[in-house]
């Protein structure tokens, strides 16, 4: 089940997870390493910078961002890339006066940009726009779907503490229905042999059932809990998501995703264990772990940079 595929080269679009093998994945994860010792040094951050000289890049957010937007902009501005932006694009671009996306990518299609990174409210919205797009389209999270490149990233910073992405209990919990980097998380981990997943949630925010299909298919053991004590027992990796209340019909009927990590509620957790967060967080980690060592959140939407970095590069070496 656990295909080891050889080609490396990248479909043309980037939506899902699915299209990912581990040789991919090893080759963009070796590259991240690679542009973070370069970007380090004054000389070789440089040389970086005229990679993909002349290369231009698009982000079209129709839903807000910190990380994904910026680290992506940031990341093409490192290998050279020029830039062109719309945040808020349901807000500020013609998306407002009624264009489809279709017409938009239509349209940017004749700007002769290497590769247009999309996010979108609506699920399955990215896949639509590459449907008629002749340029590469880059999924940057599609409503309930996926966050391919937060995975990568996150699949990132496992690899970089434990040197592996194999025979790892994972605990991933929160809003796992309606929040899309848990579900890519759990596919990623689905290539690799011998992970155990442990999905701690409310009823009302189990994982959805496409997944645990994905895993069973794949040979992946996973169990569902709402015994966080027990999930944290063992784990490596722990993988905490906030309440999606922008996905949901009625957000006034929660409070929280039902589970906040303290000082206290993680005192099962071992010390060897990583503590991890797509961001933003409200309050379903303590401000008070931010301190411990085992808070691995901030560093990782570090490398969402180097992660993004690699994904451009082999996007523009494509073309
Ligand atoms: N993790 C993540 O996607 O963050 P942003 O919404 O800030 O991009």
């Amino acid at each position: 089940m656990h295909e080891l595929l050889q080609n490396n080269d990248l479909d043309m679009h980037v939506i899902s997870i699915d299209q990912f093998s581990q040789a991919q994945l090893k080759q963009i994860f070796d590259q991240a390493d690679e542009f973070q010792k370069q970007l380090a040094n004054k000389d070789s951050r440089l040389k970086l910078s005229q990679k993909h000289a002349g290369k231009q890049v698009c982000t079209l957010f129709y839903e807000p961002s910190t990380r994904t937007r910026l680290s992506f902009e940031a990341a093409a501005q490192n290998l050279g890339m020029g830039v062109v932006s719309t945040e808020s694009a349901g807000q500020f671009s013609s998306a407002a006066k009624g264009e489809t996306i279709e017409d938009t990518m239509n349209v940017l299609n004749q700007y002769g940009f290497d590769a247009i990174i999309i996010r979108h409210s609506e699920t399955g919205a990215v896949k639509k726009a590459a449907n008629v797009s002749k340029t590469p389209v880059v999924n940057a999270g599609d409503g309930k779907g996926e966050h391919p490149t937060q995975a990568l990233l996150d699949a990132f910073t496992i690899r970089k503490e434990f040197e592996r992405l194999d025979n790892l209990k994972v605990v991933i919990g929160g809003d796992l229905a309606n929040g899309r980097t848990a579900k890519s998380l759990a596919k990623l981990l689905s290539l690799y042999p011998n992970n155990h997943l442990v999905f701690v949630s409310i009823a009302e925010l189990r994982i959805t059932q496409d997944i645990k299909d994905l895993l069973k298919r794949s040979g992946t053991s996973y169990e569902e809990t709402s015994d966080l004590d027990k999930a944290l027992t063992n784990a490596d990796v722990v993988y905490w998501t906030r309440l999606q209340k922008e996905r949901l019909a009625n957000p006034e009927d929660f409070d929280s995703a039902g589970f906040n990590l303290t000082k206290k509620s993680i005192q099962s957790l071992p010390k060897t264990a990583i503590i991890m967060h797509p961001l933003p967080r409200v309050d379903e980690i303590a401000v008070e772990i931010d301190d411990d060592p085992r808070a691995k959140y901030f560093q990782q939407a570090g490398n969402g940079l180097y992660i993004r970095m690699a994904l451009l590069d082999k996007i523009a070496s494509q073309n």
